[in-house]
């Protein structure tokens, strides 16, 4: 059976960090996606609005995909709101897949630090309205593993 892994924290929690730490182990064989990377390829930006539609699209179909040819997959985005979470969980579920979550378990003012002193930067506003909007994952949402990553 294949694992759809979803990561789940604010910018600047360590997501991307925590992959790349964990990729010949935890994450070994998986194949990740990158909601970022995926933008930047697909419109030259870092966030573009109007093709966010497509973007969520894109994931959404090629993990289906990945996940149908027996694939693990790990897809490192915020996942921040429960009712996304709860789609990707349903998603999975469609693909006969194992679900588990990757919580960056980071306090808020540290993810706020670390966006402060990175080159690109989420803007302060977006960061404080995520901050707001995020609902902390837990396993009873339907998860069979919680992976939880401290600062
Ligand atoms: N455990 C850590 N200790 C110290 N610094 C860290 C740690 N993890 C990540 N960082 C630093 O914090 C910054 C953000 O990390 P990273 O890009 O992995 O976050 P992210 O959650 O993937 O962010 P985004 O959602 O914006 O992609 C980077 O500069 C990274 O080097
Ligand atoms: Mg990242």
């Amino acid at each position: 059976m294949s694992t759809l892994t979803i990561f789940c924290g604010l910018p600047g929690s360590g997501k991307t960090t925590a992959y790349h730490k964990n990729s010949d182990t935890i994450f070994g064989g998986n194949i990740r996606l990158s909601l970022d990377e995926f933008r930047l390829l697909m419109t030259g930006k870092d966030f573009h609005a109007p093709f966010e539609p497509e973007v969520h699209m894109w994931s959404e179909r090629t993990t289906r995909y990945l996940l149908s040819q027996g694939h693990d997959v790990v897809v490192d985005a915020t996942f921040l709101k429960k009712s996304l979470r709860a789609k990707w969980i349903e998603l999975a579920k469609e693909c006969k897949a194992d679900i588990s979550c990757a919580w960056m378990n980071v306090p808020a003012s540290v993810c706020f630090l670390r966006n402060e002193k990175r080159d690109k930067k989420v803007p302060e506003e977006v960061m404080e309205k995520m901050t707001e909007d995020f609902e902390p994952p837990s396993q009873d949402e339907g998860f069979m593993e919680m992976l939880e990553f401290g600062e």
